[in-house]
């Protein structure tokens, strides 16, 4: 496994590599990053390279504290790449992602105006311009991403098509600790008591997911009832709780169409995130 450091050499190697697979992070990687290399290795089959990138894109945060709080064990972070076959990481220096007077950025208006992109100003504008730098630096013909990020993952599917990017773009199933919990790389953040009661998350949504059998199909009613759950923690406060089309993530009032139910919040300066399907 090769690590590069500049952007520039990454490009040249990724150039002559044949097919390139990435697999964007920012690095302390857990079990879910590792299920994306893996899958990664897979698409790349035995000939492809499987490229890693592991950078903490400062663009992309909207609160200084959680950049400057955000965990970089690039030792054990390394380890886990090569363990699961990666052939290239790239670990770009401090500075190197972005010119000083940088000054072109790529905006997504439609996908991004709720959940996260209403809450994180700026946010997605910030994931959006890394990966394109990031699928440019590595002429990947296919990039893998998590679904546990699922606006995320909906923004970048809809910029590669409203940019022609040729690339694939492959979801992968969010990876969940035993009591529920999405794996991520804030959980190591949370007190040992906000972490015993973060497993309510998940709980709250399959509680209102569970209405559907019984013909619910009232956005408001399946937000109340993920809120009663989350309220009755003396610790998570909610940062938002929507029901969105599962393709346009624009809100809505009644479940006619594949839906999510979306929720952020926070335990302390702690923000998580987890969302469920609801398909009527
Ligand atoms: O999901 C993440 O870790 C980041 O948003 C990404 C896609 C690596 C861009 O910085």
């Amino acid at each position: 496994m090769q690590v590069i450091e500049d952007p520039t050499a990454f490009q040249q190697t990724c150039r002559s590599a044949g097919r390139v697979v990435l697999v964007p992070t920012m690095g302390a990687l857990h079990e879910g990053h590792l299920a994306l290399i893996r899958r990664a290795r897979e698409v790349a089959a035995g000939e492809g390279t499987v490229a890693v990138s592991i950078f903490v894109n400062p663009i992309q945060f909207d609160r200084p504290g959680d950049l400057a709080a955000y965990p970089k064990p690039l030792e054990a972070d390394l380890a886990a790449c090569e363990k699961e076959g990666a052939d290239l990481v790239l670990v770009p220096k401090d500075g190197a992602m972005y010119a000083a007077d940088r000054s072109i950025s790529i905006t997504e208006s439609l996908l991004s105006k709720h959940l996260c992109g209403a809450t994180r100003p700026g946010h997605f504008d910030g994931v959006c311009t890394v990966v394109l730098k990031l699928f440019l630096l590595s002429h990947a013909t296919a990039a893998v991403f998590g679904e546990k990020d699922f606006q995320q993952l909906a923004v970048i599917r809809r910029m590669v098509r409203d940019l022609n990017v040729p690339i694939d773009i492959i979801g992968h199933p969010t990876i969940r600790e035993s009591d529920g919990l999405a794996m991520s790389s804030r959980n190591v953040r949370l007190l040992p008591e906000h972490r015993r009661d973060a497993p309510r998350l998940r709980q709250a949504l399959i509680a209102a997911r569970d209405l559907l059998p019984y013909g619910e199909r009232s956005a408001a009613t399946f937000v109340e009832t993920a809120r009663r759950h989350l309220t009755a923690s003396p610790f998570f406060r909610v940062d938002y709780l929507e029901v969105v089309d599962a393709e346009t993530l624009q809100p809505v009032a009644a479940i006619q169409r594949p839906a999510v139910l979306a929720l952020a919040g926070f335990y302390g300066e702690v923000r998580l995130i987890d969302h469920i399907g609801l398909h009527p």
